[in-house]
């Protein structure tokens, strides 16, 4: 029966090809060019990006602790690049030039969460997109012009464990923050963990986004209790100014957290007035904690409300049009619809159901739309953007599409009216994500579902097994699964951008290269001696180094400027010196710089890395370095 089977797949395949090959000119495929609904055809047909062909849209997909960020294109989801952050990434170079070893510091990796695309008012405008190392508690800013790390802020001060985030307000004026872990601040003091509840503490903050430039700075911050933040979302429309993260850990325990911190029935959602924060920081109402402005929201009324939600939490999402906020958590079978109109009423009357040291707690069903039974483990809601959302259920191994508010009195009555469709994804899914889903306008046809486990879904490549994505096609009233890929280890979150949203440059030009070591001619080449330091101005192009011979001395520093002088696309060229731990690769106009100590003498041949010519084998140079005793003759 399997042949059978294997022979009606490879039929069905074969006969979307040619139907597709039959209708249109060569190398263009139906699926991937008309930009018509995605459900007509088969899956293979509306997954297939033939020869030539284009994906229309690009996945961002967090590479968790390999500290990177992974591309791929939709529908295909074929990998299409690697973007390193946080971790060295040999196969561009990237750690190995001055410029991105500065960046990373002394850490060698990172725990890269969630991605966030930059947005201007409420939609994505390509510029950027920002990343979180949980480990080291960094923010990371990639440029979508040239797709590279272009900044690292931190580690942040008073913040461990930086897991809730990346979350961009509406026109990027911050990139919001909350703390995983607690710990006695300003970092460095020490208290016994016994001691938790009195003396450790946790922080939401600001971190604020040059507009022109990008350039991140920490802005201000908000002390808290030491709960566990977790996952968060900003507000847009009637929540613009405003953000939202759960906890798990109300509870406050130090220790064996699995029992400890799974005691109470509902935990606090954070409410962030974030324009009530700036405005607080710039009337002075701040005091510094290791060289921030730390908000104590104790004394600063109006910055932090506490809501009350279902156990053990772990996202909540802002809806398209900003009024709903969906929390789930995960130790209960439901996501709660709050109403910010309501929210933000509640404020006004002071309909509160107590505080907790100093902060108002909500009243939860002054607020609460509805518990929707979605099913077991909710984490986390996206939505199409047509009223409809969609909840990852981890326990359950299933996404579950339920109808969004206003609801009927008969939905009221059951909302197991208002759940739509189900769907079983493999296995145990943690995030999913549709296109656009935290602007004002989601794209709604493709969700991602990253599954936390493949469990023998792939061919076996041992006890590791790949991680696993599965892309679902959200067109029509049912959830349709129509492509299963492996995803880089480990997905926690993706965006989705569509491909014509942006134009990354091809070439940098040369009247960009600021490097004021660039050389663009011969001329101008060359390598000079200050004492120890040898400095080399070097220029590689189609198919050679000038000068491809550097002369020193043992225990001189060298110093290697090289600029790529090409002005052609994908003309790019690397340097590797043998045995000195260098690997340098320079796109086009661009200029890289590395130093090296001179430990040892001998002599080191050097060459081109990046395939570049029919002569790209010939594109080589000697590092002759002189023993010290006979430098000295
Ligand atoms: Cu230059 Cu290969």
């Amino acid at each position: 029966m399997k042949s059978l089977h294997q022979f009606l797949t490879l039929a069905t395949v074969a006969a979307a090809l040619t139907a597709l090959t039959g209708c249109n000119p060569p190398g263009k495929t139906e699926a991937a060019s008309s930009g018509k609904s995605a459900s007509a055809g088969s899956p293979a047909a509306r997954t297939w990006v033939g020869p030539g062909d284009k994906d229309e849209y690009y996945l961002f997909y967090s590479g968790g602790h390999s500290g990177q960020v992974f591309v791929a294109g939709l529908p295909s989801m074929r990998h299409i690049t690697t973007i390193p952050v946080f971790a060295r990434y040999p196969g561009t170079g990237y750690g190995f030039d001055e410029e991105s070893k500065a960046m990373l510091g002394d850490y060698t990796w990172g725990d890269v969460h969630h991605p966030g695309l930059s947005k201007t008012n409420g939609l994505y405008d390509g510029r950027w997109l920002f990343v979180n190392d949980n480990a080291n508690n960094r923010i990371a800013r990639i440029d979508l012009r040239d797709f590279k790390t272009k900044q690292i802020l931190g580690p942040i001060p008073n913040s461990m464990g930086n897991h809730g985030s990346s979350f961009v307000t509406d026109n990027t004026e911050y990139v919001l923050v909350a703390t995983r872990f607690s710990v006695p601040l300003p970092k460095g003091r020490y208290a016994d963990p016994a001691d938790y509840e009195k003396e450790f503490n946790g922080a939401v903050s600001g971190i604020r986004i040059e507009p022109k430039s990008g350039t991140m700075s920490v802005g201000w911050q908000i002390l808290t209790p030491p709960f566990d933040w977790d996952l968060g979302s900003t507000g847009k429309g009637p929540s613009s100014g405003w953000a939202f993260w759960t906890s798990y850990n109300t509870e406050m325990a130090h220790d064996q957290l699995e029992a400890n911190s799974t005691q109470k029935d509902r935990d606090f959602a954070a409410i962030v007035n974030w324009r009530a924060a700036e405005a607080a920081v710039k009337d002075g109402r701040a005091a510094l904690l290791d060289g921030v402005p730390m908000l104590d929201p104790a004394k600063v009324p109006g910055v932090l409300y506490y809501l009350p939600v279902p156990k053990s939490p772990h996202g909540i999402d802002t809806d398209p049009s900003g009024r709903w906020i969906v929390a789930s958590g995960k130790l209960q079978p439901v996501a709660s619809v709050f109403d910010f109109t309501k929210i933000e009423a509640a404020i006004e009357k002071k309909d509160f159901e107590g505080e907790f040291r100093g902060v108002p707690v909500i009243r939860h069903d002054a607020v609460i739309e509805g518990e929707v039974p979605v099913g077991l483990g909710p984490l986390h809601t996206q939505y199409d953007g047509k009223g409809n959302a969609y909840t990852s259920l981890y326990i359950e191994s299933a996404v579950a599409k339920w109808k969004m508010p206003p609801w009927t009195a008969e939905e009221r009555a059951d909302l197991n009216k208002v759940i739509l469709d189900k769907i079983s994804v493999h296995y145990n899914i943690g995030h999913l994500v549709i296109g656009g889903s935290d602007t004002t306008q989601p794209y709604g046809r493709y969700l991602v579902a990253m599954n936390k486990m493949s469990k023998g879904r792939h061919i076996s490549v041992g006890p590791s097994q790949p991680e696993d994505s599965q892309l679902i096609d959200i067109t029509g009233s049912k959830m349709e699964m129509i492509y299963e890929t492996f995803t880089e280890p480990e997905p926690h979150f993706a965006q989705i951008l569509k491909a014509d949203a942006i134009k990354p440059i091809e070439v940098y030009p040369k009247a960009e290269n600021t490097d004021a070591d660039a050389v663009w001619e011969a001329k101008d080449t060359g390598v000079t001696r200050n004492g120890n330091v040898v400095e080399v101005k070097m220029i590689a192009i189609r198919s050679h180094f000038i000068p491809d011979r550097i002369d020193a001395n043992e225990n001189d520093e060298v110093v290697i400027h090289v600029t790529n002088v090409e002005q052609t696309p994908d003309m790019i060229h690397g340097l590797g010196i043998v045995e000195q731990n260098v690997n340098l690769v320079i796109d086009p106009g661009e200029t890289k710089t590395v130093r090296l100590k001179m430990k040892k003498a001998g002599v080191f041949p050097f060459y081109c890395t990046n395939f570049c010519s029919a002569l790209h084998q010939e594109m080589q140079g000697y590092l002759a370095v002189k023993p010290v005793n006979v430098a000295a003759k």
